[in-house]
């Protein structure tokens, strides 16, 4: 994913259009305040993080600043999920590398993924940061800053067994005042063999479920009306008391009766109000259970909306990228779901071009999409990342053409079944959370519907962080088109 690249959906269309966002502050700029200028890059945690790390630096007398020539310290938050993402970064740095050149005193310093996989190597090799700072390491930010001001490079690249930021409350950066990120977990324990994600993220943590609640009231009572869940794999989320992941069955009995699940978290958040919605992001087909499903149609206020990441519908493709569970797996759970929630919007990530896929495997995939009728697809070619067990394991063996081709291919597919889900939405009535002004015309409005489906509907008395009711009466392929009801 580019600047801003989201895992899930919500947060992958985010991706694309936040492509390297400059992170914007609340507030007038205090002339004597230090000024930071923070860039971010990933998905909805990074995202999230970027956020973490502001609320730091503005106890230590830092101020967002939208300027970078501006700024004293200039931070870049980084993913690595695909290899153009850090490819983009690298651009970057040398662009800031510049900034320094003319006011020497500037500080540079490297966030997120990318700084936990090359951890001293863009310091020492490329010389174009200052510091380097690891996702388990924000609260060493001041502390290194320092260091650094006093003439030493730093690094903290340290992964954390417990660390999950639990008593930050995070400073809202580019927010529209409707809707907010809450992280509930960090780290990955799976091991998808192209992912490098359990290599810069490290170990799976779930955070304190009390301290989530709490995140999800005070954004309530600030206006806020919305609030998405987030990590890597949100139904392996489980509270016993902190530490890394453990399954269940190997808690004692006391941390098993005190424990929480996501399921159990999920009912906790949306008792919170019956006025703030609920999504999350993002659920393994090999661990959602029929729970989750039932937490999400007994109370109105969690969406009716899973971002459930196939990757590919072919069992031995599936089989090599170690997802855990096979073609059949992924549509029971298609199934499940559409049984439990009949109005439920599903949307996947799909990989093409992961290594030994054969055109066969490639038309099981495509298949599938028949088969569910995805309300969307973010697909992505395969990029071989260093160190994965697939870099070790397999041959990066679909020319690029095939892999674009299969892309596209999917693209088409996925904008053909967007329209077609939208059209079949023409009639009907929704409740939408009203999130902003329309880009189109200052006399609409748009919001979601619990399916997050985009509206876009006259504007009457409404404003963001209401609810209203809204008739669809036509549509693009991205958006639905209605009038107030
Ligand atoms: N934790 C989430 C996904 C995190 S990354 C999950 O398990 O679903 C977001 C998406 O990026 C993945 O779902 C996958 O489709 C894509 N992705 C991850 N690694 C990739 C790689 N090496 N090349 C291409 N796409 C990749
Ligand atoms: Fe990566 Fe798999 Fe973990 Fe998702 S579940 S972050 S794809 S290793
Ligand atoms: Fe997210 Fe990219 Fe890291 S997707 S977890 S910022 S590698």
């Amino acid at each position: 994913m580019a600047k801003g690249q989201f895992s899930g959906a919500l947060v992958e269309q985010l991706e694309e259009k936040r492509q390297g966002e400059a992170m914007q502050g609340n507030g007038v700029a205090n002339a004597k305040a230090k000024l930071l200028y923070l860039e971010s890059y990933g998905c909805a945690m990074n995202f999230n993080d970027s956020e973490i790390v502001a609320s730091i630096l503005k106890k230590e007398g830092y101020e967002i600043t939208p300027v970078m020539h501006d700024a004293h310290l200039i931070l870049v938050n980084t993913c690595s999920i695909r290899e153009r993402a850090e490819q983009t970064v690298r651009n970057r740095l040398r662009q800031f590398s510049r900034i320094k050149k003319n006011k020497p005193g500037t500080v540079i310093g490297l966030l997120g993924c990318m700084a936990e996989r090359l951890k001293e190597k863009l310091l020492e090799q490329e010389k174009l940061v200052d510091i380097v700072v690891g996702p388990d390491a924000y609260r060493e930010l001041p502390k290194l800053i320092d260091e650094c001001n006093g003439g030493q490079k730093s690094v903290n690249v340290l992964l954390s067994l417990e660390e999950t930021y639990a008593d930050i409350s995070p400073v809202r950066l580019g927010t529209n005042g409707v809707t907010a990120f809450v992280s509930i977990m960090r780290g990955c324990d799976n091991m998808c063999s192209f992912c490098v994600v359990p290599y810069t993220r490290g170990r799976e943590r779930s955070r304190n479920p009390e301290t989530i609640v709490q995140e999800a009231k005070d954004m309530f009572d600030k206006g806020f009306r919305e609030v998405t869940l987030l990590g890597q794999n949100v139904d392996s989320y489980l509270w016993f008391g902190g530490g890394p992941k453990k399954e269940f069955e190997k808690l004692t009995k006391e941390e098993q009766e005190s424990s929480v699940n996501f399921a159990q978290l999920l009912e906790l958040v949306a008792k919170v109000s019956p006025d703030l919605r609920i999504r999350f992001s993002t659920s393994h087909p090999k661990d959602i259970t029929d729970d989750v499903l039932y937490a999400i149609k007994n109370h109105k206020n969690i969406c009716n909306y899973i971002h459930l990441p196939m990757q590919s519908g072919s069992s031995p493709v599936l089989k090599r990228m170690n997802r855990t569970y096979d073609r059949e797996w992924y549509l029971s759970k298609i199934d499940a779901i559409k049984t439990i929630i009949p109005d439920c919007a599903v949307s996947t990530d799909i990989i093409t071009g992961f290594c030994g896929e054969t055109d066969e495997d490639h038309k099981n995939t495509m298949g599938v999409l028949d088969y569910t009728q995805f309300e969307f697809v973010y697909q992505f070619k395969y990029s071989e990342r260093p160190g994965t067990l697939a870099a070790r394991q397999y041959e990066d063996d679909v020319p690029e053409e095939i892999k674009t081709q299969r892309l596209n291919e999917l693209i088409k597919k996925q904008s053909e079944m967007s329209y077609n889900s939208n059209l079949k939405d023409i009639g009907r009535t929704f409740e939408v959370l009203v999130e902003g002004t329309s880009k189109r015309s200052e006399e609409q409005l748009y919001g979601r519907n619990s399916q997050n489906k985009v509206i876009v509907f006259p504007k009457a008395d409404y404003k963001p962080g209401d609810y209203t009711t809204v008739k669809v009466t036509d549509c693009t392929a991205g958006t639905l088109i209605g009038e107030l009801a």
